[in-house]
């Protein structure tokens, strides 16, 4: 790779603007394996040799700055832009485009910031080189891709069409969706409309194929995850610690666990299947928590089962009770021998009293 581009990150929205009632921290904040989930990202693009990066946001600025500065941690320039209003993602990209010391024909890099990926950041930036595109993209293929934009190619890999959330069966027309991650020329960013709301993939994408202009996809079946939903983010964080999910900023070594240095884990609890224990938290004897992020602070009481969980910041988990695909909010409070399973969703500070729920039979 010729030397690496910059980058815009784009961390704003509504998304993350409309806090999970589970979590107080903003999404792109929570730590997925140990440390704040933008801090995957930002590695990884230092890693492709990436330096100068740019966080379009739309709130709270003042939640990353005091977090990441200048950037200089790691190894990065970070500057932050804070809209307004949400200007959406063609709005923001277009937004920061002041920020960018690029040539005109010079690639830039574009991320969508809830994406979790493997991806080659270095050989997307080739292919952009190689096809003279004025925007590639990555795409990967997943079994639904209703919630995605789909992208469809032809044999040489360009875009043919971009259909965001498809609606209709007919949509369907392809498996490969856009996977948020591009590399744009930078004189195309120029040509999105300013100071006004702007959606790259409902209206800049299909206004350039309409014009002619080459966007290129590169199929890349690497780890990728979109973080959207609690549940995606525990699966996120344990295939951090697995290994799975490539990232330079995982603490500690690859494995079955992470348990932060303050916390404490009683010697005959079982952690498995990439469980993160954050820091201060206290986990009890016998305890067994497989898959699961238990956030900093929180305590998980003896003979609990957790497994597939998030168990929130400060909450406390009751003796004996079982977890099973669910997401505890920040101080919730769930008392012993309650099991609660399959998408449950308790909120911050809720209190469950002690046996109050379960879900096998009458014994
Ligand atoms: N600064 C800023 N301002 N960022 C924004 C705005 C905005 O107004 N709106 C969205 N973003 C950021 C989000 O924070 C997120 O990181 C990214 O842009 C994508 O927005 P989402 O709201 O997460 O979109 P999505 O997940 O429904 O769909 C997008 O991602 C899919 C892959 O996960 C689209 O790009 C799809 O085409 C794609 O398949
Ligand atoms: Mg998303």
């Amino acid at each position: 790779m010729n030397q690496a581009p910059e980058a815009i990150l784009l961390v704003g929205g509504k998304g993350t603007r409309l806090r999970p009632l589970t979590v107080r921290t903003p999404k792109p904040m929570v730590p997925a394996a140990g440390v704040p989930f933008l801090t995957h990202q930002l590695a990884r693009a230092r890693s492709a040799g990436v330096e100068h990066i740019v966080l379009a946001t739309s709130y709270l600025a003042e939640v990353f700055e005091p977090y990441f500065g200048d950037g200089s941690a790691l190894g990065l320039h970070l500057e932050y832009v804070t809209e307004e209003e949400p200007l959406g993602t063609g709005g923001a990209i277009r937004n920061v485009a002041s920020r960018l010391r690029s040539g005109p024909d010079d690639p830039v890099l574009v991320f969508n910031g809830d994406i979790l990926t493997g991806l080659d950041i270095g050989a997307l930036v080739d292919t952009h080189r190689a096809t003279g595109a004025d925007v590639s993209l990555h795409l990967t293929r997943v079994d639904d891709p209703r919630a995605y934009g789909l992208v469809p190619t032809d044999v040489t890999g360009r875009v043919t069409a971009f259909l965001e959330k498809p609606q209709t069966p007919q949509e369907i027309v392809t498996d490969q969706i856009n996977a948020g991650a591009y590399v744009f020329r930078r004189s195309v960013i120029d040509t999105i409309p300013d100071g006004r709301s702007v959606s790259v993939e409902r209206e800049t994408f299909p206004k350039l194929l309409r014009s002619g202009a080459h966007l290129q996809g590169m199929v890349d079946s690497t780890y990728w995850l979109d973080l959207g939903t609690p549940h995606a983010f525990v699966r996120g964080s344990a295939d951090l610690v697995l290994g799975r999910a490539p990232s330079p900023a995982v603490p500690g070594r690859r494995g079955d666990r992470l348990v932060l240095p303050s916390a404490r884990v009683a010697a005959d609890a079982k952690l498995t299947g990439g469980t993160v224990v954050g820091e201060g938290a206290v986990v009890g004897e016998g305890a067994r928590i497989d898959g699961s992020t238990v956030l900093a602070g929180a305590v998980v009481g003896a003979g609990a089962v957790i497994s597939g969980s998030l168990v929130g910041e400060g909450a406390r988990i009751g003796a004996r009770t079982v977890l099973s695909g669910v997401v505890v909010g920040d101080g919730a409070v769930v008392g012993e021998d309650n099991e609660l399973r399959d998408g449950a969703r308790v909120w911050c500070d809720a209190v469950l009293p002690a046996g109050a729920v379960r879900f096998s039979s009458d014994q």
